[in-house]
């Protein structure tokens, strides 16, 4: 690794990774190899007992009651096109909101031309969104809610929990973007009446690029077509998909290897607790915000309260372009953050940042108080140096 390096792309995908992360996949590489579920031999059966494992520690997570109903996929992409364009139907109404990623609004935008109704409830200038606006938002055909668990340009937390009270009184599926909390927020699929939950698993799960899941509540598969079919290594006998969960919605030879990563992740992240990393971040996001608050030009993004948000910071320094802030970060001072429209372009309208953007600070666990303070110090130098 290298140690000039300060990585604060987390909201990205997160780096460095936990080395038992490193150690499970090349175990898996080395020592096991075999397809899951596929064949009988004891490496396609060690194989499964991973696959199967993981979807465990998800489900410990996330209070899911049974493993089973945990989808494994590429990315919280692919479980929001899943959710997307498996559930809804011509003549549908779905509500979101002005925070989401690209990940829900093109699916969803997709739809749209499909004959789907979309109301986009607007958030305040912070990004924070008053469940009542989704309230009054339902129509008689509205048929889910499709809302960002946070975003990922201001680290701004939605008010979940009222949106699931708010689902389960009119009857409606409520389906949360998880990309940037799972692992580093608390999330209870039940106690928050979570039907559809996408996460994924490159980020602060900690496991590599490529995976990723759904939790899917139970019943409701039933009501959701696959967007994939093919082999699952059940049922071979006939040439219809299995409408069982999780090889309903799991056609291929899975991503073993990135698989056994991201339970490693996962069992590193329960080891932890989810309160002590959030608690660490927290305090990493207060002092960067006190240490750049009073900077010459910083203009600071988002939720005021720590306790609503996540490890994710965008600023702009006034009359500077976010790209250039951005690169002058990484050229003198190994800083790597990201600049620009972070696929989200109606958040960016939201906080009045399009088109240019903003610079994004993410931090993850594995960030030091050092590496806050040199930061702070590379942003007194740049906003000087701007006048
Ligand atoms: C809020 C949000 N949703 C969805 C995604 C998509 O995640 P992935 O690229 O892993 O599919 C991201 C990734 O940046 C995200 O920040």
């Amino acid at each position: 690794m290298n140690r000039n390096i300060i990585y604060f792309d987390n909201a990205a995908t997160s780096w460095p990774k936990p080395p038992e992360i490193i150690a499970a996949m090349q175990n898996y590489m080395q020592n096991i190899g075999g397809s899951p579920g596929r064949s009988g031999h004891r490496l396609s059966i060690e194989a499964a007992r991973i696959v199967f494992d993981t979807r465990e520690k998800i489900s410990q997570l996330f209070n899911v009651p049974d493993p089973l109903r945990i989808v494994l996929t590429r990315n919280a992409t692919e479980a929001l096109n899943i959710a997307i364009f498996g559930f809804l139907k011509t003549g549908d109404h779905v509500i979101t909101s002005g925070m989401e990623h690209n990940s829900v609004m093109r699916p969803l935008r997709a739809m749209e031309a499909r004959g789907i109704d979309i109301t986009v409830v607007s958030c305040d200038s912070e990004g924070i969104l008053d469940p009542v606006n989704i309230v009054k938002a339902i129509k008689k055909n509205t048929k889910a809610i499709f809302i960002t668990n946070a975003s990922n340009v201001t680290g701004t937390v939605m008010p979940v929990s009222d949106i699931g009270r708010i689902a389960r009184e009119h009857g409606l599926v409520l389906c949360v973007d998880a990309a940037q909390t799972a692992g580093c927020y608390p999330i209870d699929v039940i106690e928050m009446n979570i039907d559809l939950l996408a996460f994924t698993g490159h980020k602060a799960l900690f496991g590599p690029s490529g995976t990723g899941g759904l939790y899917i509540r139970e019943g409701l598969e039933k009501s959701i077509e696959p967007i994939c079919v093919g082999g699952t290594g059940s049922r071979s006998e006939v040439e219809v998909q299995p409408d069982f969960m999780p090889d309903r919605f799991e056609a291929g030879t899975p991503n073993t290897v990135g698989i056994a990563g991201l339970r490693a992740g996962v069992e590193f992240i329960l080891s932890k607790g989810v309160a002590q990393i959030k608690n660490k971040e927290e305090k990493l996001v207060q002092m960067f915000i006190d240490g750049v608050r009073e900077l010459p030009g910083i203009i600071l993004y988002g939720q005021k309260s720590m306790e609503l948000r996540t490890p994710v910071v965008s600023f702009n320094i006034a009359g500077m372009d976010p790209a250039a802030v951005a690169l002058d970060l990484d050229e003198r001072f190994g800083i790597m953050s990201r600049s620009g429209l972070h696929c989200a372009p109606s958040a960016h309208k939201t906080i009045d940042t399009y088109p240019v953007g903003t610079v994004r600070f993410s931090f993850s666990y594995f960030n030091t108080e050092e590496q806050i303070i040199t930061s702070i110090e590379a942003l007194q130098k740049i906003s000087k140096s701007r006048i």
